[in-house]
């Protein structure tokens, strides 16, 4: 059962734990209500996530600090309620009371909350032959309970939710999750959520000419598939935003092989896939009020004996011609096409997330996405959407007189370019399918797609990252000027 979220006016009587979240002013000023001696022994100032817990009257009562006033936002409450189900996960029910002394607004507060919270007690265990059920049932968030309170709550918990549906279906094996595999359990997802599916299997991918998604394809013992969804809000939406997510099941680099290292996270390589089809099962719940449109190309990049051969041309659905020159440089091939596809449909914008290279992830590091694109002012509103959501992303630019790097003697251009500035020439390369006059941007996720451990709302895996941004910038949607 999922877990369920209660605005309440005061703390409620029956929870197991009572949690107050506190600032490091409140702390030193009065204790925050609690003696000061006992606080300073136990070494407790109200950092972030400090928690100081002690037994009253059969229960818990619990401070968990959220830093200095001023520094507390949205993103620190969230960490914050996080750690709060990290800590007393194993109770039923838990209690939390927003900090009285800071300048966040109460309902963006409470969204917060139920954001950290379902993400913070994420778990992946349906592989483990002894998995523990989760105890914690239901959470009180203590401040206003009126229906804004709770529809704020409700929100914070769908979107969660749906970050934690792409977070289960990055961990979920490359051996099980195959292209056909993800289309079905895509397909289940964003039906349940009210988008429409199409399906496109092997045949109509070839009758649709996808070259790029059939190249990478060919190594393969699983069938590629192309999944096309569409939201359409009540009423007549005035824009259609398209979105599109690189859905590489499983990288192992093709016949330009990577070492058993490299592949070890490369389950990962759906990640912008599985953002996508994520934010397309909160949509209605989330009350977006334009059109979305979303792409998703799917196979594996493996090394059978047909498999593309470096040298190989492959001509992608939009008519231009790629020579492969190392078939690790994939997720452009089948972007290519995805891209081509959203492009005819004349969007007003298209966002592409993909885990596309390993140069973005040295540029920026494990926690900050890369953005590029060819309109200043939808790069502006994908900015709004990343500082709203905490899911960090970083302008990087599109250098016109880069694209020498990539022309080809033999096709329109090569798969690679020089050893350096390889997050930009991938970007480059993405721009040379989008449609003539459509905004268009691209996420590069591959830092912040996989995480080796647990911070905060963060845990161990697949994070899910994009989910969050892609809801926020379809709920304030503006087409691009
Ligand atoms: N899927 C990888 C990129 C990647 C690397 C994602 C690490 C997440 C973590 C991508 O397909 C790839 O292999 N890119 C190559 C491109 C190169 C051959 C031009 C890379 O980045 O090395
Ligand atoms: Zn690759
Ligand atoms: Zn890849």
């Amino acid at each position: 059962m999922a877990l369920e979220f209660h605005a309440v006016r005061n703390h409620a009587k029956a929870a197991d734990v009572v949690v107050s979240l506190v600032t490091t002013e409140a702390v030193s000023s009065d204790g925050a209500g609690v003696d000061p001696k006992q606080l300073a022994n136990a070494g407790f100032e109200g950092r972030l996530a400090q928690v100081h817990s002690w037994p009253i009257d059969g229960r818990m009562s619990a401070l968990v600090g959220v830093g200095d006033s001023d520094d507390v936002d949205m993103h620190v409450i969230r960490k914050a309620a996080a750690q709060v189900v990290r800590s007393f996960g194993s109770s039923r029910r838990v209690s939390v009371a927003l900090p009285a002394d800071t300048t966040v607004d109460a309902l963006l507060a409470g969204q917060a909350v139920a954001e950290g919270a379902v993400l913070g007690s994420y778990r992946f265990d349906g592989y483990k032959s002894k998995a523990k059920p989760p105890k914690l049932k239901r959470v009180d968030v203590a401040g206003g309970s009126g229906a804004h309170a709770q529809a704020a709550l409700d929100l914070g918990a769908a979107i969660a939710t749906s970050q934690s549906i792409a977070r289960d279906l990055v961990n979920e094996p490359g051996g099980s999750l195959t292209a056909p595999a993800f289309a079905r359990r895509a397909a289940s997802i964003a039906r349940k959520a009210g988008v429409k599916v199409k399906v496109w299997d092997e045949a109509a991918i070839k009758k649709a000419k996808l070259g790029g998604l059939l190249g990478v394809n060919r190594g393969s013992t699983n069938p590629p598939r192309f999944v096309e969804f569409t939201y359409e809000p009540e009423g007549k939406p005035s824009s259609t935003l398209a979105l599109v997510g690189k859905g590489i099941t499983f990288d192992a680099g093709g016949l330009s092989i990577k070492t058993g290292q490299g592949m070890m996270t490369m389950k990962c390589d759906m990640g912008g896939a599985a953002a996508v089809v994520g934010a397309m099962s909160a949509m209605s719940a989330a009350g977006v009020t334009c059109r979305v449109r979303a792409f998703v190309p799917m196979t594996d990049n493996m090394l059978g004996g047909d498999a593309t051969r470096p040298g190989d041309v492959l001509k992608i659905r939009n008519g231009k011609t790629i020579e492969v020159l190392n078939t690790d440089a994939e997720g452009r091939l089948v972007l290519a096409d995805a891209l081509s596809v959203a492009s005819e449909g004349k969007p007003d914008a298209i966002v592409d997330l993909a885990t596309l290279t390993g140069a973005c992830m040295v540029a920026l590091g494990p926690k900050i996405a890369g953005l590029m694109g060819n309109n200043d002012s939808w790069i502006s509103q994908i900015e709004t959407a990343g500082s709203n959501t905490g899911e960090r992303v970083w302008h990087l630019p599109l250098p016109d007189d880069y694209k020498k790097m990539f022309e080809s003697s033999v096709a329109d251009m090569k798969n690679i370019a020089g050893p350096h500035g390889g997050a930009l020439t991938a970007g480059l390369i993405l721009q040379e399918f989008v449609g003539e006059g459509i905004p268009w941007a691209h996420i590069d996720i591959a830092g912040p797609a996989f995480t080796d451990s647990d911070d905060a709302e963060i845990t161990k895996g697949g994070t899910g990252f994009g989910v969050r941004l892609l809801v926020d910038l379809a709920r304030n949607f503006t087409p691009p000027t």
